[in-house]
């Protein structure tokens, strides 16, 4: 008897940690009565959409070195809308805005696009932007970052070594980021982690012992010609 309350009460304990930190989904088509909306229904889907939001959330708590509850964001849900507006996506208050007609206009694979699209808009629900003192081009950086670590950079995209400033943003500070991670396994994770309460060019200095602007030099100079 003793042993049955003892394993019942195991059950309900193992109930509430998986309540804790489940993060719940949903996506919402409101441009289901656009071309793109009846494409992104055609070609990715609410099903895959989901499935998608799920594994990136576990690659980005992976990528980060977030094991425990306490390491990541407290966010509960995710909400991610396809809706009748310009540019590609963005982000805010955890919900994911996804553009109908960027998905209408994209003439390569449109699914893998999407993929990669939402692995560098769901990492910023869950990445520290420093109390936003953070430089708008590393929280670019890291959100693409994320998405090259996935297997997701477009073709498009600038080569390793390619740009003017360490700081610029997107695939250009992705490329820079990868270059610092490989000097130090888990540099991203651990300036993430540094990004939690503020935000300094010293974090570079203190995880690689040379300033931002050193490391730039260098990463330039290793791809030059
Ligand atoms: C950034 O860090 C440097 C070196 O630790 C320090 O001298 C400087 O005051 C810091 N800047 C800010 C804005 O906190």
């Amino acid at each position: 008897m003793a042993q049955k309350i003892y394993f019942l009460s195991l059950l309900a304990i193992l109930a509430a940690l998986q309540l804790a930190t489940a993060v719940d989904y949903t996506v919402t088509n409101r441009a289901a009565a656009t071309p793109g909306g009846v494409k992104f229904n055609n070609n990715i889907g609410v099903t895959y959409t989901k499935q998608t939001l799920a594994s990136a959330t576990s690659f980005i708590w992976n990528t980060f070195q977030q094991n425990t509850q306490s390491d990541r964001k407290n966010v509960a849900s995710v909400n991610v809308f396809i809706d009748d507006m310009d540019g590609v996506a963005y982000t805010s208050n955890n919900e994911i805005h996804v553009s109908a007609r960027y998905i209408q206009g994209y003439s390569g694979d449109v699914k893998t696009e999407i993929t990669g699209v939402l692995y560098h808009e769901m990492t910023h629900v869950w990445q520290w932007n420093g109390n936003r003192q953070a430089p708008g081009g590393l929280i670019e950086g890291i959100a693409d970052y994320v998405r090259l670590k996935a297997g997701y950079a477009p073709s498009h995209w600038v080569r390793p070594g390619q740009g003017n400033r360490w700081d610029q943003g997107y695939d250009v500070t992705a490329r820079f980021l990868d270059y610092c991670n490989g000097l130090r396994g888990g540099f991203v994770a651990q300036l993430n982690k540094k990004m939690r309460n503020g935000y300094n060019n010293s974090f570079f200095v203190e995880l690689l012992g040379k300033t931002v602007d050193q490391l730039w030099a260098e990463y330039k100079a290793k791809y030059k010609a």
